[in-house]
């Protein structure tokens, strides 16, 4: 039933700046990942996804490419890089890396040209950007083109004196956004592409994949999103990457675009089609959005979680790629918050037993595994009390949005130590030694404070660690190929408890999980007498389950 290699890996999704330090200098590195592959090796991880590890302004953490034939010189050389191929290699893992082709860093040498008449190259690369020259107010000054807002908060628009008109960042004022009907640069992306592909890398993982094309009618809607995503011409854009280079070089391709519809998943990421080999959808990521809140509004609004919602999320992708093409399972990556914070429990009598429960819920399903670093040893939201704790460039536009609607300045801090993606992007937890074991230095952004106690070392050194129960996790989706079965029977309903059956290739199992802080009675929805228990995160042998009580039931 395999067909691809990647249907049975798992991967593991490494934020270079904050995994770990190998020089001092707070900031992750690439030999700093080397140092670590013994330790994924123990996870069973055997494919890495890396986050922009090109030379950048670091506006947003690289995925503002200054120069995308580079490595960032924080994090190390090109010579680093390869040498993380190879011992990667070496190890029968394998390597994708991101790939930003949505928009460049204000500082790439294509930008500097576009933005200035008198450069010697202006003419050509003008085209490689979007701009528009707006409209005069009645004081005669550039208004502009429409009132499109940014995914960071603001207008997509920022004015350029010098050609007296506006270019166009769905992101942050420092990525203008690329040109994708410009031939010339799109030839000049798929070289550098098969430049790295040629180093060793063996795929990709593509940012902001459904953005490539825009509505260039500019129509004048707020927030506008509908002009800059999801619109059908990006296919034809992503077909030509696959035929040219993913295809031939058989590389594994994820791509991220929210939102898609059932049909659009499968014209991305189905068997037939081949623009993808797995999506990143967002579709269980965000099921707690409190819509009356008018103060931190959008995904700020903290709201309730209903696992229900969770549930059918999970399985509505499950369903559509049934068969048809292939399901990626991952709780959240450097754009969410932790998930043991979001959707378990992170108090200290309830941590370890909430992240064992979510783990179980997730990675018993089809698909192949996507785990976020400190996903495993359970590591949880920020304890940031400073605005200047926070250094994602997204907090500081939307703290402004906050006060504009009328937040204060303790109700703007919580929205940002629920919500922001700086929540994932904390110092990895190595040790309990100064910094985390992370650095010997202060790092880039504050450690989160709870390490003495959450980190990888105290788990190593605990059976029951969450470490040691994703270990175990990871052990028997290998050995039950639990990736290619299907849910037997699956509880959709109910906010309390998930409940799910499945097929692996040498036993049934039944999972079940209480997903509240209480005791919960119980009927099992199979006939246990035929099935022994398998695993449980709790000692307790009582009919009810505890408080995030999980347990796998495997057949006789
Ligand atoms: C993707 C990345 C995110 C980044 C954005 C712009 O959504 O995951 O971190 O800020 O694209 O590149
Ligand atoms: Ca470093």
């Amino acid at each position: 039933m395999k067909k691809y290699w990647w249907q049975d890996a798992i991967i593991y999704q490494i934020y270079v700046r904050s995994f770990n330090d190998s020089n001092a200098d707070g900031i992750g590195d690439i030999p700093g990942i080397i140092e670590k592959i013994a330790y994924l090796k123990s996870l069973h991880v055997n494919t890495l996804w890396i986050s922009p590890h090109y030379d950048s302004p670091m506006d947003d953490n690289g995925y503002d490419v200054r120069d995308f034939f580079k490595v960032a010189e924080e994090y190390g050389t090109l010579e680093d890089f390869k040498s993380l191929i190879k011992v990667a290699h070496d190890h029968d893992m394998k390597i994708i890396t991101d790939l930003v082709l949505n928009h460049t860093s204000d500082e790439h040498p294509w930008f500097i040209a576009a933005k200035d008449p008198a450069h010697p190259d202006h003419k050509k690369y003008h085209d490689y950007y979007i701009w528009h020259t707006g409209f005069k107010n009645d004081a005669g000054e550039p208004e502009r083109p429409t009132r499109w807002i940014s995914w960071f908060g603001g207008s997509v628009w920022d004015y350029n004196s010098p050609t007296e008109s506006y270019y166009l960042h769905i992101f942050s004022k420092k990525m203008p956004d690329l040109n994708w009907r410009n031939k010339a640069m799109r030839e000049e992306l798929k070289s550098m592409i098969q430049w790295w592909v040629d180093l060793g890398i063996d795929g990709f993982r593509i940012d902001a994949s459904n953005h490539l094309e825009k509505n260039w009618e500019f129509p004048d809607d707020e927030p506008g999103y509908q002009h800059f995503s999801s619109l059908p011409k990006h296919h034809d854009y992503l077909q030509e990457l696959a035929d040219e280079l993913f295809i031939p070089n058989n590389l594994l391709i994820i791509g991220e675009a929210g939102g898609a519809s059932k049909q659009e998943a499968l014209q991305y990421a189905g068997f037939e089609s081949n623009e993808f080999n797995m999506l990143i959808h967002f579709g269980h990521v965000w099921v707690d959005v409190d819509d009356s809140n008018r103060l931190t509004p959008g995904k700020w609004a903290k709201g309730e979680v209903h696992l229900s919602r969770i549930k059918s999320a999970l399985k509505h992708w499950i369903d559509i790629f049934h068969e048809k093409g292939w399901n990626t399972l991952y709780w959240h990556n450097h754009d969410h918050p932790r998930v043991v914070s979001h959707y378990g429990n992170d108090a200290p009598e309830h941590r370890v037993a909430s992240a064992k429960m979510l783990a179980t819920l997730l990675y018993g399903l089809p698909g192949t595994p996507i785990i976020y670093q400190g996903e495993e040893i359970g590591m949880t939201n920020v304890d940031y009390t400073e605005l200047s704790d926070f250094k994602d460039v997204e907090v500081f536009t939307e703290y402004d949005n906050f006060m504009r609607h009328g937040a204060s300045h303790e109700v703007a801090m919580q929205a940002l130590r629920d919500r922001a993606r700086d929540n994932a992007r904390s110092p990895m937890q190595w040790t309990n030694e100064p910094f985390a074991g992370f650095s010997t230095v202060s790092p880039w952004m504050p450690v989160v404070q709870n390490y003495s106690t959450i980190n990888v070392q105290a788990a190593q050194k605990d059976d029951h660690s969450i470490l040691a129960w994703y270990q175990m996790l990871m052990q028997w989706r290998k050995d039950e190929a639990i990736g290619f079965s299907y849910p037997t029977f699956y509880q959709l309903d109910r906010d309390d408890r998930f409940a799910y059956s499945l097929k692996g290739q040498s036993h049934a199992y039944y999972i079940v999980g209480n997903f509240t802080d209480q005791p919960l009675d119980w009927d099992a929805d199979v006939d246990l007498e035929s099935m022994r228990l398998f695993a449980s995160n709790t000692q307790t042998s009582e009919d009810a389950l505890a408080p995030y009580e999980t347990r796998i039931y495997q057949s006789l």
